[in-house]
């Protein structure tokens, strides 16, 4: 079985389970506390319906869409995550190629499994560098300077992990980076030998962008001291454009884009950091609101469908991004599946359009 028994995000995330150690997939599908939080999101975004709409002319539909100017072939891109290469060797390679092919972004993770620049050139060009502040902030300084090196044009600072949320069932599991092996994982790896005999032959994933010398990452060091002063200081260092991740509240909006910021995204982390966060999906229409249609917005968290895009983009985003159900459609069934996923939540998205009566993802707005 391989990537044609992908017929939804949930078939794949079925097929990953199999496949993983129980660390791994917990890793990558668990949230934050109890996932109440996780849950009320899926029940905001599950209560919204979509109104069909019948007798429009919608032969000629389009999924592109305008992004910072250029034109992307997709309104969804592939958010930031650390350590892809855990759900399989070569993961964030499949994924930058993925982005070149739809001229989407790549969300490259601060702890990127795979240096971020190799990262940008199998993408070709299509990628953004993710930046954690962190302990003091100079390391973070170098990063920025090594990222406008590599050819990164947009930064995403993310701002919702003052401090890693507590995700239980990451922690259950032992999981931390470097992973190390003891019984526990010894176990887990031994019962699942696909995966380890192919990602372990390829070595251990490792937080590829501190391999360099003069550069180190404490995945779980405070990032609590970032302030509104500290956003000013990397706006003034940082010419390219900048966007602003992990945003659930209207006045921090408002607040952001008065700094000079180019985009905001609406995210709770995919529920992974804040459990008693409101639904991100719930703070769509309010943020819109109160930066103005013009303002751009993105959005993550929860998206599962195509469906689930075509409701954010009415809500208010300009643009949407899926994260961990594609690291389980590369987990389920390599690049192969990866593509299948993807284009099963092209075809998801653009039959609902023509239900709902819209040719492209501008008339949802
Ligand atoms: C395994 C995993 C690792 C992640 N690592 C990062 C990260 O390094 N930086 C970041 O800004 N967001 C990270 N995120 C959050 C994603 O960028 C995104 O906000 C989230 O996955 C969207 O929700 P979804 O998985 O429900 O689609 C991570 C998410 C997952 C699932």
């Amino acid at each position: 079985m391989g990537a044609s028994a992908i017929h939804s995000a949930e078939d794949a995330r079925r097929l990953a389970r199999r496949r993983l150690p129980w660390m791994v997939f917990d890793y990558i599908d668990g949230s934050a506390g109890s996932e109440a939080g996780a849950a009320r999101n899926r029940a905001a975004l599950d209560a919204t319906t979509l109104r069909p709409r019948i007798l429009q002319d919608v032969s000629q539909r389009s999924l592109a869409t305008t992004l910072f100017g250029q034109t992307a072939q997709r309104p969804f891109g592939i958010a930031p995550m650390g350590m892809c290469n855990l759900s399989a060797p070569g993961a964030d390679l499949m994924l930058a190629r993925l982005a070149a092919r739809h001229s989407i972004p790549l969300g490259v993770s601060t702890v990127a499994s795979t240096p971020m620049e190799e990262i940008i050139v199998e993408a070709e060009g299509n990628a953004w560098f993710q930046l954690y502040f962190s302990g003091d902030g100079s390391g973070t300084v170098k990063l920025v300077e090594r990222a406008k090196a590599a050819g990164y044009d947009t930064l995403v600072l993310t701002v919702d992990v003052p401090e890693v949320g507590r995700r239980p069932r990451e922690l259950r599991h032992g999981f931390r980076m470097p992973f190390r092996i003891g019984p526990r994982q010894f176990i887990d790896f031994a019962l699942h030998p696909r995966w380890s005999l192919t990602s372990l032959a390829h070595g251990r994933p490792q937080m590829a962008n501190f391999l360099m010398e003069g550069y180190e990452f404490d995945r779980t060091e405070s990032r609590a001291k970032a302030t509104w002063e500290t956003l000013a200081r990397l706006r003034d260092q940082w010419g390219g454009r900048l966007v602003v991740k992990g945003v659930l509240d209207v006045e921090d909006a408002i607040a952001l884009k008065a700094a000079g910021v180019d985009a905001i995204q609406v995210s709770s982390h995919g529920a992974r950091q804040l459990d008693s966060a409101p639904s991100p999906f719930q703070m769509l229409p309010e943020i819109r609101k109160a930066v103005g249609a013009d303002f751009p917005l993105f959005y993550d968290s929860g998206l599962r469908t195509g469906e689930d895009v075509t409701k954010a983009l009415i809500a208010g985003a300009d643009f949407t991004f899926f994260g961990r159900i594609l690291l389980f459609a590369i987990a389920a069934a390599g690049e192969a599946g990866l593509q299948q996923l993807w284009d099963v939540l092209s075809d998801e998205m653009s039959i609902t359009m023509a239900q709902i009566g819209a040719c492209s993802p501008g008339d949802l707005r």
